[in-house]
Order: C-alpha cells, then structure tokens, then sequence
C-alpha cells in the first residue's frame, strides 16, 4: 500500500512544512533457495575468487565481474546463513569469515578496480553486481581516498499498477524472500520507480500484488535515499506512542492519524541478503510500521473506529462493504 500523510504546521517563528508519508508495500511469494549450509569450503572459495581478483589484473571486464559476483554472493550467503541460523556454526567459522571479509571488503586495490569497470556498456545485472561490491564495502566501514562510496544508478524500472481498496488482494499475508537473484532486483526497482512517480514514501509489494515481504521507502525531503526492507522484523522499543497522520496510495483521498509504537527497532534484509538493523523514532518507523503492516494484509484504516471504516466505505462508494463491516483489528 501506500500511505500519504502530510501534516503542515504553522506557527508565528517556524513554519515547517512536513510532507509526507507514502507507503507502499508488495510482497509476494518468494521461496527460498539460498539456505545451502556454508562450510569452510565456502571461505575457501572465496578467498580463492578474491586472489585472482586482485592477482588478475588484465583480466577482461566479464571475467572480472564474473568473479565480484561470486565474491559479494559468497558473503552475503554466509552472512544470511550465520546470522539466522547462529547456533549453526562455530565462533571459530565466524570468526574466519569475518576476517576474510574484512580483509577483502576494506581492499583499496579491489574498490579501486571496481570503480574503474566503465559502467556506460553494462547490463543492469551488472550493474547491481557493481552496486552490492560497494554496498559491502560501505558496510565494512571501508572509506575511499576521495569522497564517499558512490552506488552506480541502476535503471530505471516500469510503473507497476497499485491496487486500490477493497481488492482483497490487499489483505493477503507476503512471503519471506528466500531468494536474492535478478528478478527480485528487477521488482525493487520497478517499485522504486512507482513509489517516486506517484510522490509516495513507502511502497509494499503487497500494494502491487505480489505476496513477499518487500518494502520500499524514502523518507528523505530531497527524495534521494532510497531504503530497501526485505523480511522485516520490527520490534518495538519502550512504551512511548506516537499518533500521526497518513495516508495511503492504496486508500485514494482519505488520511487520518493512527497511534503506533513511537520507537522502533527494525531488523531486514537489503536487496542483495545483506542483514542490518537498524532504530528510528521518526518517519522512518512510522512508514515501516505502516507497511510491515500491508506485508500482513492490514491497511492503516483498519486501526480507525468502525463508524470511520464506515464512512470511508461509503465516501468511496462501496455501499454493500460499508453495511457490513465489522470490526477486524485492536485499536
Ligand atoms: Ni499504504
């Protein structure tokens, strides 16, 4: 769904305009394939990728990115699996893995090399390969002699169709994904592309029909960070709630405040199975509260008082649907 909230409030020395919450959620059913154990063999593939990456270096672009690709998937699997399955594996594994990986992911040779593929002739696949290097630099902490690490743009992605209230669509529950492969990047960026064309600040995939648990959002004034939300676990922090407005691309024209958990502590996957959490008391866990909840088949007015329900029923002219609500959730 998405939600549209946009709160102004004025007052004699500030005048703060705050726009905007648009989510939208779409998660449909992804199955897992990446749940393969990883062993030491797994370390020592990747060690071995890793030197010829660096030993290799007139090897032609496609075998280079060839070996990157192998490089950023071999981590993030084993991220993925030892962050799920911890009790899988020895403090000994962990800690060579993470050796490894910082030694590879802090590498200026390596960044240097990537950063050096002229981008102009690569697919879109290639170009996330680029972009989930640099993701794992960036995660590492590794700092580039001049300036930032700067994500390769990707391309852009189709405007999807969003469903709109009372499709029942819209209250079905999302699978986790399981797997990160081109087809998922092609979802995210064409529900990037919907959530920024239809000024939105969430999106879930269930909001486009697919049931797996992806979200979009950026929360940003200057609708420039984009955030990915794969398989997100949100917990909340303290007692403290927070009533705010919003709105959704999913429920046209109706907007109403909805009180939520104020602090949360969010735990996902990015776009290419890489786990973070991250904790937020501001926009950014009102819109993932709103669009965890789409992942669950809930919309924001579904938290509203029946007679509410009601009337936005019948405002929006489903009659029949507005006579037999019933009330479906707390709060
Ligand atoms: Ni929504």
């Amino acid at each position: 769904m998405v939600g549209v909230i946009m709160i102004k409030s004025h007052n004699a020395l500030l005048s703060l305009t705050f726009c905007i919450l648009l989510l939208i959620i779409h998660s449909s059913a992804l199955t897992n394939t990446s749940q393969l154990p990883c062993t030491s063999k797994t370390l020592d593939q990747l060690q071995e990728a890793v030197d010829k990456l660096l030993r290799q270096t007139s090897a032609s672009t496609k075998e280079t990115l060839a070996l990157i690709h192998q490089s950023t998937r071999l981590t993030s699997e084993t991220q993925l699996n030892t962050h799920q399955h911890p009790d899988d594996y020895s403090q000994d594994f962990i800690d060579k893995f993470e050796q490894l990986s910082q030694k590879i992911w802090t590498n200026d040779d390596l960044y240097q090399r990537i950063e050096s593929i002229p981008l102009a002739s690569l697919t879109s696949a290639d170009k996330h390969t680029i972009n989930h290097a640099k993701t794992l630099f960036s995660r590492y902490g590794f700092q580039p002699e001049t300036g930032d690490i700067h994500l390769t743009p990707i391309a852009e992605g189709k405007l999807l169709n969003i469903l709109q209230y009372p499709e029942p669509e819209l209250h079905q529950k999302a699978h986790k994904v399981t797997e990160f492969n081109d087809e998922l990047q092609e979802l995210i960026d064409n529900m990037l592309t919907t959530m920024y064309q239809t000024k939105g600040v969430g999106l879930a995939a269930t909001q486009i029909g697919v049931r797996r648990q992806v979200v979009v959002m950026d929360v940003s004034i200057t609708q420039n960070h984009p955030m990915v939300f794969i398989n997100p676990i949100v917990t909340p922090i303290g007692d403290t709630l927070l009533t705010f407005p919003q709105g959704c691309l999913s429920v046209k024209d109706t907007m109403d405040v909805v009180t939520r958990p104020k602090k949360v502590r969010i735990e996902a996957l990015d776009r290419y199975g890489n786990p973070f959490v991250i904790e937020d008391d501001k926009l950014i866990a009102v819109c993932i509260q709103h669009e965890l909840d789409h992942l669950n088949g809930i919309l924001f007015i579904q938290h509203l008082p029946i007679q509410k329900q009601k009337s936005i029923a019948t405002r929006l002219g489903h009659l029949e649907l507005a006579r037999e609500l019933r009330p479906s959730i707390k709060s």
